[in-house]
């Protein structure tokens, strides 16, 4: 997609303003909008205004003026990535790169850089890598997954109960989909946190970004040697012993990929659907007086802020024609569901309440759609219901015009979730989650040791992170509700 003087679509850009090209006004060669600048724009009104403009498929640039076309519409997302024989996922032959345009520090590289992982590859290759993945994810136990889940819950929740005030970003939802993760590839527990600051760093890009990003390669390239030597009953064994026959680089770089594919997302969507819970007060409502489930409440966060906004990319395998646009063989393609859970054509109201209505794009679709979705659904399911049910009280510190954003092509991320609640006394970690009159003293019970690493096998640690404050003032004890019906399901799926 080369850009031309007017846009692609022959439209000439006849809308008042700033001239073509000007740096500071966000459009670019062609008059084309960036979605990038210094003046980062606000991508969802941007995307509203292509729309209208181009209709479901328009031209914009990325970083270094990159031509690339964004999928607005519903249908045309998924027709694309439904439609292996047009659209591939590996960029080897997107032209942008062939031709020289996209240098090797594009801040996207690692985005289009190709790896040895399912989500860059295609047909066989494709087969082969995704059945290693779903084979190994089969394998996880959901009794024991939701049990784990509810542990770690506990667990992060007991860090700040008695303190009466969190954040619910930094301190639960950055956390929680982290340590099930290490748990379901048989990482120790111990690695829990520094893996969360490490990948952290790696993806929000800050100075140490290659430091941490080397840290987690070593710990994951350790697991799959230690796996490889000696097999357990993790995802790690089941990936290293599957008959598509991985070899060590591959394992190591679908360790990485599941724990940053659901480390991102999941984050994000239980920081978005606690905040949704925190300030919309129908939600509340709604979810105290039974008419809304949790489960729902996650679907409609899918729906209006899906936790990847866009993922880059696919490219055309040959001239082809989307939405009303000509694409060439060899152009990007970015796929979008962010605005495409937002047209028009399936979502007349963007305000209405989808019910449950499961068919937003926020975990793809096609041959790549994402096989970590039940995970992830769960993690936030049973992470915001176990959160809600041990700080009922709990609501937010600020005023939710306070709230900070910080966006990106691929996502948008709240930076924070101040709250407050009454302070709480700990619960023992392996309870299902209760808001009866809890005993301290539950806590010092021998609880199961996770699997441990000796010393000798543990890579090199990264800065600690910054060390909890002790639990002040003793908590007072909590007089008990009756059991909400999310306890007696939990009682029910613990067999309690
Ligand atoms: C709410 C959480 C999640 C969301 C919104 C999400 C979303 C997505 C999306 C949009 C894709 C790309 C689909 C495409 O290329 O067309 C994807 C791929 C993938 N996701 Fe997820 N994901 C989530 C959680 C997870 C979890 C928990 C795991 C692992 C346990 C996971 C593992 C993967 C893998 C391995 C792929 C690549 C699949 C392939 O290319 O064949 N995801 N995900």
């Amino acid at each position: 997609m080369t850009p031309e003087p007017q846009t692609p679509t022959g439209t000439p850009d006849t809308a008042p303003g700033p001239p073509p090209g000007c740096p500071a006004h966000g459009t670019g060669p062609g008059g084309l909008h960036r979605l990038y600048g210094p003046d980062a724009p606000d991508l969802d009104d941007l995307y509203e205004r292509l729309r209208e403009k181009h209709g479901p498929v328009a031209p914009v640039l990325l970083h270094d003026d990159v031509p690339m076309w964004v999928v607005l519409g519903h249908a045309e997302n998924l027709h694309m990535v439904r439609s292996p024989s047009q659209y591939t996922r590996d960029s080897r032959g997107w032209t942008p790169l062939l031709e020289g345009m996209v240098k090797p520090d594009h801040p996207l590289m690692p985005h289009i850089a190709r790896q040895p992982i399912c989500a860059h590859a295609e047909g066989d290759e494709h087969q082969r890598l995704r059945a290693a993945v779903t084979a190994a994810m089969g394998t996880i136990d959901h009794r024991g997954l939701r049990r784990s889940i509810n542990s770690s819950t506990q667990e992060l929740v007991n860090r700040f109960c008695g303190r009466g005030r969190a954040d619910l970003v930094s301190q639960f939802a950055e956390h929680l989909p982290m340590a099930v993760m290490c748990e379901i590839l048989g990482m120790p527990e111990e690695f829990d946190d520094r893996m969360v600051q490490a990948a952290r760093d790696a993806l929000k890009g800050t100075d140490t970004a290659i430091q941490s990003h080397t840290y987690v390669m070593e710990a994951l390239q350790g697991l799959t040697a230690r796996r490889r030597a000696r097999p357990e009953d993790d995802v790690t064994s089941h990936l290293v012993t599957h008959p598509a026959g991985l070899s060590d680089d591959e394992v190591r770089e679908h360790l990485r990929l599941l724990l940053f594919a659901a480390y991102e997302t999941t984050a994000n969507l239980l920081a978005n659907a606690l905040r949704m819970v925190l300030t919309e007060p129908g939600f509340r409502a709604r979810l105290n007086g039974g008419q809304m489930t949790v489960p729902e409440a996650i679907e409609q966060s899918l729906w209006d802020e899906p936790p990847f906004s866009t993922v880059l990319g696919y490219y055309a395998k040959q001239d082809t024609e989307l939405g009303g646009q000509r694409i060439r063989r060899g152009d990007g393609l970015l796929f979008a569901p962010a605005p495409g859970n937002l047209d028009p054509r399936v979502r007349p109201d963007p305000t209405a309440h989808m019910k449950g209505n499961r068919s937003h794009l926020a975990f793809g679709g096609g041959p790549h759609e994402c096989p970590g979705q039940d995970i992830g659904r769960a993690i936030a399911d049973i992470g915001v219901d176990a959160l809600l049910t041990r700080l009922p009280d709990v609501r937010l510190e600020c005023a939710e015009e306070d709230l900070r954003w910080r966006s990106s092509i691929a996502s948008r991320h709240l930076v924070s979730l101040p709250v407050l609640f009454e302070p709480k006394p700990k619960q023992d970690v392996n309870r299902a989650p209760s808001m009866s009159s809890l005993h301290p003293h539950r806590l010092q019970e021998p609880v199961p040791q996770p699997r441990g690493w000796t010393e000798e096998e543990k890579p090199a640690p990264v800065a600690a992170p910054p060390a909890e404050p002790p639990v002040s003032a003793p908590a007072p004890e909590w007089s008990a509700p009756p059991p909400s019906r999310w306890q007696r399901m939990w009682r029910w799926l613990l067999g309690e």
